[in-house]
């Protein structure tokens, strides 16, 4: 076991202690003491660490932890608004002891049912919601450690492998698609306010990459925006992940190539729905939503589009969300047959077009929610150059954007 699990094992046991004996039972300070032996150990790891408990799971050091999938005081901790949890070296017992009286105290609330008081000490520990109201701060001296780098390489990485193995087997590999959910919803949160942080296209091969995950950050945010439920966001954060995955399918020199496609390249482009919607269902893990979305992103609002159906039907409700998040991202990078459009081009673009080829409800939310979050985007590289856009042009007024 690793000591970070081992420390978090001791804090539920410690808690369960609580829970089950008086004050001053010796086995409530043996659980004590086993906490701050493995805090002691932890910190000689890492001077600093931070947990986030996300839907049962703990993210620790940007990981899902395999070995606390699932832990039950995942849940309870952040049931009572502890989803990040920040240690620092000059932790001592009576900090530890106060943190956990704490948590202890707002358990039994929770179990009462009364609503959860704030209470002030001194520590060094720092706990608190992801990205709402920020830590609650038990001691007043700032820490260094308040708020957490944003830095997708690993998420990056990590999508560039998935797709690996879907040209491989076939299939999506779930749980690695909703853990880079988790985490890059972390990334989203790890400031006071809710960041979308666009990332930067470095090759061309990896657009499929960086596209999957600014939709998905993009279509998360513009959920939160309107207010979904948490579960909603993030199945609607999965569906965009993958919108796109069967463009694994594709040739690249098909996906990139520069300049105009023939008609039975276009084809096959458009492929890339129907093939998605197939890979997500043969996949295991509950990926309908994922699948629906695959299929549906490049339908207009109304139905037309791509792939053509018999009788066009509204697009699902996520499928409209997403391609409005879709159609931004696409424009706003750089392609090999057309350079990136600046924002404002985009926004009028998508302005232009809605209640035609996007959901007017969901252009108008993206449109006031961009207008809130733009400053605290990253800008991508290249601003306009405004040739070579017929691609673009054709490819929305076929129904979006590939
Ligand atoms: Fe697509
Ligand atoms: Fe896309």
């Amino acid at each position: 076991m690793t000591s970070a699990a081992a420390f978090l094992n001791a804090v539920g046991k410690r808690l369960s202690a609580m829970s089950l004996y008086g004050a001053g039972h010796p086995s409530r300070d043996q659980a004590m003491d086993q906490v701050l032996e493995e805090m002691s150990m932890l910190l000689r790891e890492n001077a600093f660490p931070v947990f986030n408990f996300l839907d049962g799971d703990v993210v620790y050091e940007n990981c899902v932890m395999a070995e606390l999938r699932q832990w039950e005081w995942s849940l309870r901790l952040a049931g009572v608004g502890v989803e990040r949890l920040e240690i620092s070296p000059g932790t001592s017992r009576s900090d530890l002891e106060a943190f956990l009286e704490e948590i202890h105290a707002r358990l039994n609330l929770e179990d009462a049912g009364a609503s959860v008081q704030e209470v002030s000490g001194q520590s060094s520990i720092r706990f608190g919601e992801v990205g709402i109201e920020g830590l609650s701060d038990l001691d007043p001296e700032p820490l260094t450690t308040a708020t957490m780098e944003v830095n997708l390489r690993e998420e990056a990485e990590t999508i560039g492998w998935l797709h690996g193995e879907v040209m491989r087997t076939g299939e999506v590999p779930a749980s690695e698609a909703v853990a880079v959910v988790k985490l890059l919803s972390l990334a989203m949160h790890s400031e006071r306010d809710v960041v979308v942080p666009l990332v930067h296209l470095k090759q061309v091969d990896q657009y499929t990459t960086t596209h999957s995950i600014n939709v998905s950050m993009l279509s998360m945010g513009l959920a939160e925006y309107l207010n979904f439920a948490s579960v909603d966001v993030r199945a609607i954060g999965e569906a965009a992940l993958l919108h796109d995955v069967g463009k694994t399918k594709i040739p690249l020199s098909v996906l990139n190539k520069p300049g105009k496609l023939t008609p039975d390249e276009w084809k096959l482009i458009q492929t890339h729905t129907t093939e998605g919607a197939r890979i997500l269902l043969a996949s295991s893990g509950h990926m309908e939503l994922a699948a629906i979305v695959a299929y549906e992103h490049h339908l207009d609002w109304q139905g037309e589009g791509y792939p053509e159906m018999t009788y066009p039907r509204q697009p699902h409700t996520a499928s409209r969300l997403i391609q409005v998040c879709d159609i931004y991202d696409a424009l706003r990078t750089r392609r090999p047959f057309r350079p990136p459009w600046p924002h404002d081009r985009a926004v009028e673009f998508i302005r232009s077009r809605s209640g035609e080829a996007m959901d007017p409800e969901f252009v108008d939310a993206f449109l006031s929610m961009i207008r809130q979050w733009e400053p605290r985007q990253i800008a991508l590289d290249g601003e306009s150059d405004p040739e070579d856009e017929t691609r673009a042009e054709e490819a929305v007024d076929s129904s979006s954007v590939p």
